[in-house]
């Protein structure tokens, strides 16, 4: 893994969007990764100051959300869809058939989780995969657990990622339960992956990804496992990590 940590959010910032944009100077029909959460949103809007300029075009790119919040229907004002037009479709020149995110709100959701992987086949691999980290080393919402489930499937919220989620809700009872979630194998079939850190609160999870064992109980730890991982830190979510 390389991992950079920065000073200031001016470099974290411009680091990532210069990454996504050099993809998509070399590449301009690259398949993007995205994120949602706060971390990426400083990216976000950094590509979007980029675009306005002129130096990056998104017109040829394809996209592949992370995640969905389940139950909630893709003009709903919290769900990850409208995250993504919010905070970067809207203002590029992407062409919005291009951009894949799971419909949470999927009669059949097997269905939807199957579908999802077939047209990730069909156009991937991901080159270049934006990842989150949660305070309980989740990747998506690949949460802690015994065993991960390879490709995307429904996966139950645990309660500290619906709290640490209540910020975007009026309350944690507005939390949907569950989610749709790109398994860490989808994850890990990136060409390269950009993984986002910010705040002391995920210091602990990113050493123990970066340094402990590979463990489904840290699934950002399964990232060690990956040949081309680039870490950005800040100084908070950097503590433990020189
Ligand atoms: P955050 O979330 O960027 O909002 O901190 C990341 C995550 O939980 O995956």
């Amino acid at each position: 893994m390389n991992i950079f940590k920065f000073e200031n959010d001016e470099d974290f910032v411009q680091t990532g969007a210069n990454l996504v944009a050099s993809l998509l100077q070399s590449n301009p029909k690259a398949v993007l990764g995205l994120a949602t959460g706060s971390t990426p949103i400083g990216v976000y809007e950094r590509l979007v100051q980029m675009y306005r300029k002129g130096l990056v075009s998104f017109a040829k790119a394809s996209s592949y959300n992370l995640d969905e919040y389940v139950g909630l229907s893709a003009d709903h004002p919290k769900s990850y869809r409208s995250f993504m037009n919010k905070h970067l479709f809207d203002h590029i020149d992407i062409d919005l058939s291009r951009t894949h995110v799971p419909d949470g709100n999927a009669k059949d959701l097997t269905a939807e989780c199957l579908a999802y992987d077939q047209r990730l086949e069909n156009e991937g691999p991901v080159d270049l995969q934006i990842l989150g980290i949660g305070s309980n080393g989740h990747i998506g919402f690949n949460e802690p657990d015994a065993s991960l489930t390879s490709g995307t499937h429904v996966v139950d919220l645990l309660p500290e990622t619906r709290e640490a989620n209540a910020r975007f809700f009026p309350s944690v009872t507005d939390v949907p339960m569950q989610a749709i979630t790109m398994g860490v194998g989808s994850i890990l079939k990136a060409q390269q992956i950009l993984l986002l850190v910010r705040g002391a609160e995920k210091a602990e999870a990113i050493r123990k990804a970066v340094k402990g064992p590979i463990t489904t109980q840290c699934p950002a730890s399964l990232l060690q496992s990956h040949p081309n991982v680039m870490v950005l830190l800040d100084e908070g979510a950097g503590q433990w990590l020189k």
